[in-house]
């Protein structure tokens, strides 16, 4: 079996450039050379002829896409759609379900995605659904995550509550089984966004713990092309389930049978797009088994690297530098963790600033400093503000080596100052 790290990152991963420094697998994914070989050629299959292609041949191969995915991760594949992304797999839920609008309300959380958040405030402000937040603030314990959660789903006017599986920015693990769990106590509907979830952590628990709809990326974690997402459906909602868009397979709630391929039939087809990525899961899983050796074996690798790189970002950020966890370790994730910045002294009340006007540090600080660090450096961690500290999320993965964060660390470190540096220079010229 080939051994993760540099060698395998040259012989798997061929299309990455040769002088980035991939320490951010968390965002959008990278994809093995093998699987866009496969996109490759099933594009091409389009195209030999259409007609055929759309009318005889792509449903059973999308059929057997749904079904090697379900086996793999073990969960029952009749509740099981593909759909291009995590956003597209909230908006079908959110869009799906027949709100009355005079009372209904969602639960998010602070920490919740912005793509998805979003689609909530779209439904509010376009339709008047309501919604409430539920405080994360970390380094917190799960106790106390879900009395904050617990607090909020007690009150009975919630009718949804969208919670992460792990968390974007900062990238860490929510207690999603026990969030299941208060849902159904309290008879709440679960929307879960497990978009960095598929091939970092087991997910066999959603057959057993049922939660009402939950969805995650194939492209992130899983090896599988942009964009591939797995969207789960709670057997009890499949009548009402609705592809988005609505396409022929449209089937009107009042008139929907329960039947065993009904997910199938519904999301099999949703117009003319190209199938290449829905139809490379078999590959990517391939991969996974055959390449790489399973998933205990990367998650084995990721775990052995993940507190060497800690070490070496810590070293390299300065004395006082944290990573991101809490008293009983469970915000833990094998592919990424968060490790602070400190900042002068002088620089502490910007940074609390920052955090209560998140759009001026995207604009001001955020955009100019990730502009250069992917564009000159080739060296880019995502980084946020969260409780008066900055933050940067590292990604592990089975191409990366410690010398990665060796590397890369102090190019983010020197990127972040300048930024800062150059902020403070502004805000000062401004007060003259
Ligand atoms: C927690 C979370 N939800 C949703 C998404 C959206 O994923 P996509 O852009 O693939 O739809 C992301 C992407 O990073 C994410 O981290």
């Amino acid at each position: 079996m080939a051994e993760f790290g540099h060698a395998f990152r040259e012989k798997y991963f061929t299309l990455l450039e040769k002088d980035v420094i991939p320490v951010n697998n968390g965002s959008y994914g990278t994809t093995p050379t093998m699987v866009m070989d496969r996109l490759r050629k099933v594009c091409e299959e389009e195209e030999h002829y259409p007609d055929r292609f759309y009318n005889y041949e792509v449903k059973d191969i999308y059929v057997s896409q749904v079904k090697s995915l379900a086996k793999y991760i073990g969960v029952d594949y009749k509740n099981l759609a593909i759909v291009p992304n995590a956003t597209v797999g909230i908006n079908t839920v959110l869009r799906s379900i027949p709100w009355d609008f005079e009372k209904d309300s969602v639960l998010v959380h602070t920490t919740s995605y912005g793509a998805c958040s979003n689609t909530v405030k779209f439904l509010h402000d376009t339709f008047g659904l309501k919604y409430d937040v539920a405080d994360v603030i970390y380094p917190m314990e799960d106790s106390e995550l879900l009395a904050n959660f617990e607090e909020k789903l007690a009150t009975g006017k919630h009718r949804l509550c969208m919670f992460d599986m792990i968390s974007s920015m900062p990238g860490v693990a929510l207690p999603y089984k026990e969030l299941i769990k208060l849902c159904k106590k309290y008879n709440v509907l679960s929307l879960i966004d497990g978009a960095h979830a598929i091939g970092m952590v087991d997910m066999d628990f959603i057959d057993e713990l049922e939660p009402d709809f939950l969805t995650t990326n194939m492209h992130k974690w899983l090896s599988a092309p942009k964009s591939a997402a797995m969207l789960y459906v709670n057997p009890k909602h499949h009548k009402i389930i609705q592809t988005n868009p609505i396409s022929w397979s449209y089937v009107p709630t009042a008139t929907c049978k329960s039947a065993d391929d009904i997910m199938i039939e519904k999301f099999w087809y949703l117009g003319t797009v190209s199938y290449g990525p829905m139809l490379c899961i078999e590959e990517a899983l391939k991969f996974r088994k055959d390449v790489c050796g399973g998933e205990d074996r990367i998650r084995a690798y990721q775990n052995e690297l993940r507190p060497a790189a800690i070490e070496a970002v810590q070293k390299a950020f300065g004395p006082g530098s944290e990573l991101l966890e809490n008293a009983e370790g469970t915000l833990a994730v094998p592919g990424m963790f968060n490790v602070s910045l400190p900042v002068k002294k002088e620089y502490e009340a910007m940074i609390k600033k920052f955090c209560d006007e998140p759009l001026d540090f995207r604009r001001t600080v955020k955009g100019p400093c990730e502009a250069t660090m992917i564009r000159e450096d080739k060296a880019f961690a995502p980084f946020l503000v969260h409780d008066n500290k900055l933050w940067v999320r590292f990604s592990v993965y089975i191409y990366n080596e410690l010398s990665d964060y060796v590397k890369s660390a102090p190019l983010i470190r020197k990127r972040l100052e300048e930024a800062l540096d150059q902020k403070a220079l502004e805000l000062e010229i401004a007060s003259l």
